[in-house]
C-alpha cells in the first residue's frame, strides 16, 4: 500500500475526460461477474438524469444566494454534475449496443425524476438531492477505500467510478448548505427527504439491475437466485457495498449533522497528486488504488 497524501478537498470541475468506453470493454467488466456487473451498471444508468434533477433543484434557489463564495461553488457543482452526466451517458451507450434495454429504463427514469420535480416542493426536493449528495458522497468509501472492493474490475470503468466518486466528494456540501443556509429546510424534512432517499436509491438498484439481468437471458428463478446469493455482498455490515455505509448514513440523522463533519477519503490526495501531475484519470485512479486499505 502507498502512503496515503491528506489533502483538503475543494471543488475543481475536470473537463472533457474520456475513459474509451467502447466495445472493448467485456459486458460483465467486473470479474466476469454478470450480477456484480449489472449492480454497477444499474446504479451509474440513472445518473444522467439523476444529476439533471440535482442541477434542477438546486437551481431553484440560486437566485436567492446572498454569498459570492456559495454563489461559485454552485456553479462548481454543477458543471462538475454536467460532466458527470456527459460521462455516464457514453456508459449507458455503451450499455445499449450490448443491446440492453436502455432507452426504456432511461426513459422511465426520467419519468420519475420530473414526476418528483413537479409533486414536491422545491424545499423537499433540494432536502433530496442533499440526501442523494450525501449518499454518492459516500460512493468513495464504498468502491475505493479498501483495495479489495474493485480489484479485478476493466481499468476504463474503474477509472469512471473513480473520478466521479472523487469529485462527488468535492462537492458533498453544495446542495446541504443550500438545503440549509437559504432553503430554511429543518431538521425533519431533512431526515424525511433521507429516508426516501434510501427507500428509491435500494428500490431502483434491484429494479433496474433485475431488467439488466432480463436482458441478459436470466430467468425469474435465476434473477432470485442470484439477488439471494448476492445479498450480503451488497448489504453485509463490514464489506457490503451499501451495507458497509450504513454509518455513514445513520450520520445524516444526527441532528446538527453537517458534510464537512464526515472525513476524506484517506487516499483522496493521491488521487489528486496523480491527476496534477499527470492529467490523466487512469493514472490518478492507480494512484487511488495503489493507496486503498489492503
Ligand atoms: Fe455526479
Ligand atoms: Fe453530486
Amino acid at each position: 500500500m502507498n502512503k496515503p497524501l491528506s489533502h483538503h478537498e475543494t471543488i475543481v470541475p475536470r473537463e472533457h475526460l474520456d475513459f474509451r468506453l467502447d466495445e472493448t470493454v467485456p459486458k460483465y467488466w467486473f470479474r466476469g461477474d454478470a450480477y456484480k456487473t449489472r449492480v454497477f451498471d444499474a446504479v451509474q444508468s440513472g445518473f444522467p438524469d439523476g444529476e439533471r434533477y440535482f442541477i434542477t433543484s438546486v437551481r431553484a434557489f440560486r437566485d436567492c444566494i446572498d454569498d459570492p463564495v456559495m454563489r461559485q461553488e454552485v456553479r462548481d457543482f454543477m458543471r462538475q454534475e454536467g460532466q458527470h452526466g456527459l460521462a455516464h451517458t457514453r456508459y449507458n451507450q455503451m450499455l445499449e449496443r450490448q443491446g440492453m434495454p436502455m432507452e426504456d429504463i432511461l426513459q422511465e427514469g426520467k419519468d420519475e425524476f420530473e414526476r418528483w420535480t413537479k409533486t414536491y416542493s422545491p424545499e423537499f426536493n433540494v432536502a433530496h438531492t442533499a440526501a442523494l449528495e450525501h449518499f454518492t458522497a459516500t460512493m468513495a468509501f464504498a468502491y475505493f477505500a479498501r483495495a479489495a472492493v474493485m480489484e479485478g474490475a476493466d481499468p476504463r470503468v474503474k477509472a469512471l467510478f473513480a473520478w466521479h466518486a472523487i469529485e462527488e466528494m468535492e462537492h458533498k456540501s453544495v446542495a446541504y448548505d443550500v438545503m440549509q443556509k437559504v432553503a430554511g429546510v429543518g431538521y425533519f424534512k431533512r431526515v424525511a427527504a433521507m429516508a426516501y432517499a434510501i427507500k428509491n436509491m435500494i428500490r431502483y438498484t434491484y429494479i433496474y439491475t433485475d431488467r439488466l439481468l432480463e436482458a441478459d437471458g436470466y430467468t425469474r428463478r435465476q434473477r432470485i437466485g442470484l439477488h439471494v446469493r448476492n445479498f450480503f455482498w451488497l448489504h453485509g455490515p463490514r464489506k457490503g457495498i451499501y451495507g458497509s455505509l450504513a454509518g455513514k448514513l445513520l450520520a445524516y440523522f444526527r441532528p446538527g449533522f453537517h458534510p464537512t463533519q464526515e472525513p476524506t477519503i484517506h487516499n483522496y490526495g493521491n488521487w489528486l497528486e496523480a491527476w496534477e501531475r499527470t492529467h490523466d484519470p487512469f493514472a490518478a485512479c492507480d494512484a487511488l488504488c495503489a493507496a486503498a486499505w489492503r
